[in-house]
């Protein structure tokens, strides 16, 4: 048995340590987005693939026989890669996904950034707290009346449009109610955007916006892609463990 884990998430690396210390073989990969990622345990390689077919001989060499899909709900393409190379290969494939938060009847939910934009754009207000990530700004980019404050873990790349009033804040959370509370009301954030990662994390926004009265406009997650009905999706460690177990066969365990 050897597990490929897609990782970039905190539930991948969770469960890279769990299976590595119950003595499965495990190979992590990560995308290489992040200029100081924080490594699972085990070995590691980094990079894309190639797209779906440079999946499929990536598991055909490595002699993988399970992949873990444990990456970011926003990242659709590594998904619908991983459940194409899947089916081409006939190796089992698992989708572990955290639940999303559970939706607040005072949000405003948008299917994309673009829509989030949109939204951004018709808000009479005048402070904006962006936290859709660097690669996301170009949509507000077009945005002059807003002034954004925006939170990512590296700077946006050289040349990406980004907002004209922009103040950028690199960090990586886990974040607290009362430093989110503080940062908001320092900036003067009437409305956040956020994408509905879900998870503990970086929950500590929403609340400090419900305490604020903050608009709260939420991203809702791309479809998955249809799975073979092994592949779950599960949301928790122990349903990921049962499946290695069975040998990939349920992702009920
Ligand atoms: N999107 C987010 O908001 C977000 C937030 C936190 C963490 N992340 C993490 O950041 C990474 C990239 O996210 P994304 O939204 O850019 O993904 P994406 O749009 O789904 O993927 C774009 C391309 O990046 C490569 N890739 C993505 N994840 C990979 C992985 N784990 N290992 C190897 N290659 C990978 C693949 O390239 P090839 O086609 O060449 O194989 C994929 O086609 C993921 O690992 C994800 O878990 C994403």
């Amino acid at each position: 048995m050897r597990i490929l884990i897609l990782g970039g998430t905190g539930e991948a690396r969770e469960l890279a340590a769990a299976l590595t210390a119950a003595g499965v073989d495990v190979l992590s990969s990560l995308a290489g987005r992040v200029s100081q990622p924080r490594l699972p345990a085990g070995p590691v390689r980094i990079g894309g693939f190639g797209g779906p077919a440079g999946l499929a001989a990536f598991l055909r060499d490595e002699a993988i026989t399970g992949v873990i899909d444990a990456t970011h709900p926003f990242a659709a393409a590594i998904t619908a890669s991983a459940a194409e190379a899947a089916a081409a290969t006939g190796i089992p494939l698992l989708v572990l996904r955290r639940p999303p938060w559970p939706a607040d009847p005072s949000w405003v939910s948008v299917p994309d950034i673009d829509a989030a934009a949109g939204a951004v754009r018709d808000w009479p207000g005048e402070g904006v707290f962006l936290t859709t990530g660097r690669r996301d700004l170009s949509a507000f980019a077009a945005d002059d009346r807003h002034r954004f404050l925006v939170r990512a873990v590296d700077p946006p790349d050289p040349g990406t449009p980004t907002p004209k009033q922009m103040t950028l804040i690199l960090d990586r959370g886990p974040y607290t109610v009362d430093g989110e509370t503080a940062l908001m009301r320092e900036h003067g954030v009437g409305l956040l955007v956020t994408k509905n990662s879900g998870g503990p994390m970086t929950a500590a926004k929403l609340d400090a916006a419900r305490a604020l009265a903050v608009t709260v406009v939420m991203v809702e997650r791309p479809p998955l892609p249809p799975l073979p009905p092994t592949a779950g999706p599960v949301s928790t460690m122990a349903e990921a463990a049962r499946w290695v177990d069975g040998g990939g066969q349920s992702a009920d365990g």
